[in-house]
């Protein structure tokens, strides 16, 4: 029997990448059937590169600031995905805002995940924004990427609580925890062709989401 090819992934960083070190892991587990081709870095002082070349990654960083554009830093950014062979790009903390030149190339197979429980708080500060609303649960989002900034369809949700004595740092942590669960975990689902989204609308299984997913009705997906 011949094994199914792996997906090649790959992810994009500007931070810490504890996400990226979450798909590493992952695909190391075999909790996750794919292989990371290449992990690439708009900020060359990103810790996360160094994660990825310690775990033997292919990883380049693409300074933002060497371009007179963003549509130029994205075909930049095009090509070495392309000459990568990617099939699926992961934004895990990438903090550029991406133009067409961008997205229109990777549409239906560029995903994102967002510290909040969208369309809550789209943009920066979700946490503080959400304490200061004084909301009583947080969370994140994996999403399907288009133009509009943290606004593509919902793939998969988890929700935290806030307790009283939380900040914005306590918060994320919390948060962060399971984001480095629903991540690979929807792109698991995107790997076995469970996942596809057309026209604004993501298919789970044939089945067109209405709402995004919560992870505590994932058991058994
Ligand atoms: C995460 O909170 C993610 O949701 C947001 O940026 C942060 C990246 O953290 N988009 P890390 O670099 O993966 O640790």
């Amino acid at each position: 029997m011949t094994a199914r090819k792996q997906a090649a992934l790959a992810i994009l960083i500007s931070g810490r990448g504890s996400n990226m070190q979450a798909f590493i892991d992952a695909c190391a587990s075999g909790e996750l059937d794919a292989r990371i081709a290449v992990v690439i870095s708009n900020n060359p002082g990103a810790a996360g590169l160094r994660r990825a070349e310690e775990a033997g990654i292919a990883s380049c960083c693409i300074d933002h600031r060497e371009f007179d554009s963003r549509e130029a830093f994205d075909q930049a950014m095009v090509e070495q995905l392309t000459a990568h062979r990617v099939e699926l790009v992961i934004l895990a903390g990438f903090m550029r805002i991406l133009t067409p030149v961008f997205i229109q190339p990777f549409a239906g197979r560029l995903l994102n995940i967002h510290p909040s429980l969208l369309p809550k708080y789209p943009g920066l500060h979700t946490h503080q924004r959400a304490l200061d609303a004084g909301d009583t649960e947080a969370g994140v989002t994996v999403h399907f990427v288009t133009p509009e900034l943290d606004g593509g369809p919902p793939i998969i949700q988890a929700r935290v609580p806030i307790l009283p004595s939380d900040d914005p740092d306590t918060l994320a942590a919390r948060v962060l925890k399971r984001e480095h669960i629903i991540y690979p975990l929807s792109v698991q689902w995107f790997c076995e062709g469970r996942l596809v989204t057309q026209e604004g609308i993501v298919y789970k299984d044939g089945e067109p989401l209405t709402q995004p997913i919560l992870l505590e009705d994932t058991i058994a997906m």
